[in-house]
């Protein structure tokens, strides 16, 4: 029986949404370049209706999106009185991923699995996840919530229910840039979990509520945070070659670095490498993107690895002002958008889920004689 660990080279299911194009370092999103999109500064409502509705949306449907994310920006009172509650010193992703288990409970047709209804529950999904993680933060900081503001868009609105101030434009270009790269990514290991979960058809909370948990681990969406601890860890540009000498002599594994599928380079790492550079100068703290560019080199001198998506968008977020704790979080904020395509995708394929796996177990064992 041929295994193949970690599913690596295993095709499972076709996708029209987006496709990691390895050979040529490109992400195509909907048949666009991930680099047009980034360099047209095109906004992530219109990446998200792309992705939810497979084209770029004309001048009436985003405002009508525009319309909709504005309606759905509202949280039930249960859940800021449930964040009120939390322990302290809760992990923020422990915190999204019951969230919107909670959230469930409080969700109108919440087991339609119907692709209208999926579409309606994923904008409002959507437009929730940013005021769960912003409401979250303003809460542990012993400070109100703060509604969302109607003139502001999706990644203008994260930043100022963040902090309660209109956000600087800069900061709201590198966020926005941010969410459209990482809206989705193919068959990564979260995405693999929706739709593994949509497969038994059960509703989407359900489905991102399970994303969620693998968005989680570090060698996935927890990587950018590591990343962050990792510079702090380094501390200082002249520590950098020795830390990383060390690390390859102890088999340690660099966070940010390496990617399943993408071999000679992350096509999202070259505009977060230039995004993370223009927040430093604009901030005057070039420190960790200039101890960024030296692990990158360092990392080099001892085999070709390559920054994915998660190591430059680390001193990125910093730079804009994210909690460090809140950088795999704003990663969820993006991806909740694919999570949802991928969903409606499985729900039109309905192909139950379920590999084999080779028993390698004992076989003749009986149980005692009475
Ligand atoms: N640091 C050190 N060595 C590495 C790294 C790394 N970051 N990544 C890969 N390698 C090494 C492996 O140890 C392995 O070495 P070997 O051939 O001597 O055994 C070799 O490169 C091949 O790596 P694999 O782990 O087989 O590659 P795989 O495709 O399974 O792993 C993964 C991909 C999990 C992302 C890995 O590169 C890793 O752990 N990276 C660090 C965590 C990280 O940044 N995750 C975020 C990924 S992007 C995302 O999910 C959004």
């Amino acid at each position: 029986m041929a295994i193949s660990k970690g599913l690596a080279d295993v095709v499972f299911t076709q996708t029209e949404i987006s496709h990691p194009d390895s050979d040529n370092s490109n992400l195509i999103m909907r048949g666009y370049s991930i680099d047009d999109l980034v360099n047209g500064n095109v906004s992530f409502e219109e990446v998200a209706h792309l992705v939810l509705y497979g084209h770029l949306p004309s001048e009436s449907e985003l405002s009508a999106l525009n319309a909709q994310l504005q309606i759905d920006r509202v949280l039930p009172p249960a859940i800021y009185d449930w964040l009120r509650k939390l322990p302290e010193q809760v992990v923020p992703m422990t915190m999204l991923r019951t969230a919107i288990s909670l959230l469930a409970l409080h969700e109108q047709g919440v087991e339609d699995i119907t692709i209208p209804a999926t579409l309606r529950k994923a904008i409002r999904l959507t437009a929730q996840f940013p005021m769960i993680c912003a409401a979250f933060q303003r809460i542990r900081e012993g400070k109100q919530p703060i509604d969302p503001s109607p003139s502001l868009g999706h990644a203008a609105n994260i930043l100022y229910m963040l902090n309660g101030k209109a956000p600087d434009p800069d900061f709201t270009r590198a966020m926005n840039a941010y969410l459209v790269m990482l809206i989705d990514h193919s068959m990564n290991n979260s995405t693999f979990t929706a739709r593994t979960v949509a497969s038994t058809q059960a509703d989407l909370h359900s489905c991102v509520t399970a994303a969620l948990a693998s968005l989680k681990g570090p060698l996935h969406g927890g990587a950018n945070e590591a990343t962050m601890k990792m510079l702090l860890e380094i501390g200082d540009e002249s520590k950098v070659d020795a830390w990383v000498d060390n690390a390859f002599a102890t088999k340690r594994i660099i966070m940010g670095f390496g990617h399943r599928i993408y071999k000679h380079g992350d096509p999202r790492a070259r505009h977060l490498n230039r995004l993370a550079e223009e927040m430093g100068r604009k901030v005057n703290a070039l420190k960790y993107y200039n101890m960024s560019r030296m692990v990158e080199a360092a990392v080099l001198r001892h085999r070709e690895i390559y920054p994915n998506v998660d190591f430059y968008s680390a001193a990125m977020m910093y730079y804009i002002g994210i909690p460090i704790d809140l950088f795999t979080p704003m990663f969820a904020c993006a991806r909740i958008t694919g999570w949802s395509g991928h969903v409606i995708e499985q729900y039109k394929e309905a192909a139950l889920v379920r590999p084999k796996s080779e028993y390698v177990g004992p076989r003749d064992l009986h149980l005692p004689a009475a």
